[in-house]
């Protein structure tokens, strides 16, 4: 059965991911611009974004437009939660207009799960603060998986700021639950101090991180969530984490992905943006695809429960 909410990627077993990889397939494969899809007629989406975004804003009100929703738009800074308003007075608020399903995103962990307590819509996490982003995670494994066709043995590299990585948790529990191997690389001041409860491996300089995947995430460093003083200096950052087109052309069976916003001349050179195995436009398009299919099959779910 599909979950009521996707808050956490481990509310996807695999089954349910493949079942949502075949979804975003037949999107994917039938998406025509004049045509809507009628999955979410009479669904209202109320796109809650409390951090600033791009990518996840955007390609969840594409894909909720391309599925017949009505989309409303919530922005923090321009509501009454600057008047004193309580978030949970808000969601009440919002909720008393009917809508149906919430995309929340936060700058703290654990609001998406706080909602759920309030509200017997459907929740979706887009991404709360250092917690989890369960659809980029989503969107990436199905980029990987349409590249490679599989993902048991396929070896993994998530590297930079995995202490503040959202995304990082969210990849591992994904990646792992669909059969493929995961290590991390980064400065030792920005890994997780109880990194062991994960069992995951560190690799001990870039080239042995390429050298060994198949796919590589390269994370940016997260200043909006980030202690200060834990990187001596950006020169020795760059010098020893950052992904340089030299070192990548090195290997020739390896996809280079990013989850967005990339600050290149730190964790990616520039001139990665034209390498032909560069996946990280591909992972905003299969974003809508992804995000498409999540909410088809949480609005089909809830409709038959
Ligand atoms: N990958 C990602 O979450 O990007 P945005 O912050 O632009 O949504």
């Amino acid at each position: 059965m599909f979950p009521k909410n996707l808050i956490a990627a481990e509310n996807l077993n695999k089954e349910n991911l493949y079942k949502t990889f075949n979804k975003a397939k037949y999107f994917e494969e039938n998406y025509n611009i004049k045509e809507k899809f009628d999955d979410l007629i009479g669904y209202t989406i109320a796109l809650a974004f409390f951090e600033n975004s791009t990518r996840t804003r955007l390609s969840f009100e594409l894909a909720a437009k391309r599925l017949s929703a009505d989309t409303i738009n919530f922005t923090a800074s321009t509501s009454s939660l600057a008047k004193g308003e309580s978030l949970a007075d808000t969601i009440r608020t919002i909720d008393a207009m009917l809508v149906n399903m919430y995309v929340i995103r936060n700058q703290y962990a654990g609001v998406p799960n706080f909602v759920a307590t309030i509200t017997d819509n459907i929740i979706i996490n887009a991404g709360d603060g250092k917690h989890e982003h369960p659809t980029q995670a989503l969107l990436d494994a199905y980029t990987i998986l349409n590249h490679y066709t599989k993902f048991e043995g396929l070896k993994v590299s998530i590297i930079g700021d995995i202490l503040n990585s959202r995304v990082a948790r969210s990849n591992i529990i994904m990646l792992r639950e669909l059969g493929a191997e995961v290590r991390f690389f980064g400065p030792g001041t920005i890994m997780p101090q109880h990194i062991n409860c994960w069992n995951v491996e560190i690799h001990n300089d870039i080239d042995e991180a390429i050298n060994w995947s198949d796919a590589v995430i390269m994370l940016r460093l997260q200043n909006e969530r980030m202690q200060s003083g834990l990187l001596p200096s950006m020169g020795e950052y760059i010098k020893f984490y950052q992904l340089t087109l030299e070192k990548f052309i090195k290997k020739d069976k390896i996809i280079l992905m990013h989850p967005g916003p990339v600050n290149y001349g730190v964790e990616l050179d520039h001139r990665a943006t034209k390498l032909h195995n560069s996946m990280i436009d591909k992972q905003v398009t299969n974003g809508v695809f992804t995000r498409m299919a999540v909410m088809s099959l949480l609005a089909k779910n809830k409709n038959n429960l």
